[in-house]
């Protein structure tokens, strides 16, 4: 099927969608994004991603003051145009085609606007027996100092992310100069011990994971279990009884192999299972 996507105010067939050599987003990985997925139609978190997104804009000071539904009938359009299954929109804000290489962008202002559709998996609760945990190698973060924007600028997780894929795993978790896990290349991280449920705390060495923030919010109202917004040790991440991933796409993972090592006795975890099931419940709430 010919896939729809948008460019600059107007929808067209990706092979007809062109940029300028000359756009930062190309140069420089001057731009910001989201992947926001959806299920027959329906998004999760949208407007999580999308204050997310003004967030990103806002500290790289790229001005483009577009409202909420306003994202929204782009993207449901998308929808709309390539079959409405289980699909994310990835939308990419660059700073825009300048009229020569130059680092500095003083009052240049003239964001290229593109977005596009990705199937994604079908939710895992539809499949929940045969659900396999994932296997995960670990790396020391090399990432920049404000992993808190969603930029374009993925060089260094792309690097680790390729060390993983590289391996036959699924991603890489990642570690400061402290032994402290941050996230991992393309997902946020939680660890489980004796049923309490921590995921490292927000700050500039991780991104705010839309994913992560329904999963605590979910946690907080629907159940008693402990959960913590605190520093993981990577020695945490050993022996940990539980460890899961969440992103757009991944929704919550378990993983059941660490650098080669079992996670606990190496099968999926009940709490994940408790916690995804709700999850599949009341994504859509957020
Ligand atoms: N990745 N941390 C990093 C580094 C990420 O790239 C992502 C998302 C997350 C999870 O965020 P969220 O729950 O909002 O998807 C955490 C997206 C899916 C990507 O780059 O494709």
């Amino acid at each position: 099927m010919q896939q729809t996507v948008y460019l600059n105010d107007q929808f067209m067939p990706l092979e007809q969608a062109k940029i300028s050599p000359l756009d930062r987003g190309f140069l420089f990985g001057d731009g910001v994004y989201e992947v926001i997925p959806s299920y027959s139609g329906k998004f999760v978190g949208f407007d999580l991603h999308i204050e997310r997104l003004k967030r990103s804009l806002a500290a790289i000071k790229i001005e483009l003051n577009w409202t909420t539904d306003k994202w929204r009938s782009i993207a449901e359009r998308l929808l709309e145009e390539n079959g409405s299954g289980n699909l994310s929109v990835y939308i990419h804000v660059s700073r825009g085609a300048d009229v020569k290489r130059a680092h500095a962008y003083k009052t240049f202002n003239s964001p290229t606007v593109f977005a596009l559709t990705t199937e994604i998996p079908a939710p895992k609760v539809a499949n929940i027996d045969k659900v396999e945990g994932l296997s995960v190698v670990t790396q020391e973060d090399i990432r920049w100092q404000r992993c808190d924007v969603k930029s374009t600028a993925l060089l260094g997780n792309i690097m680790h992310f390729q060390h993983a894929y590289d391996q036959g795993v699924a991603e890489t978790i990642l570690y400061n100069k402290d032994r402290q896990v941050t996230e991992a290349s393309t997902s946020n991280v939680f660890v489980i011990k004796n049923n309490c449920i921590t995921t490292p705390p927000l700050d500039s060495q991780l991104l705010p994971g839309v994913t992560r923030h329904i999963v605590l919010d979910i946690i907080r109202s629907k159940t008693q279990y402990e959960v913590g917004e605190e520093i993981v040790t990577f020695d945490d991440l050993k022996q940990a009884d539980e460890v899961w991933l969440t992103s757009a796409s991944k929704e919550v993972a378990p993983v059941t192999l660490i650098d080669g090592d079992p996670v606990a006795d190496g099968k999926v975890g009940g709490l994940w299972l408790a916690i995804m099931s709700l999850f599949e419940q009341h994504k859509f709430d957020a």
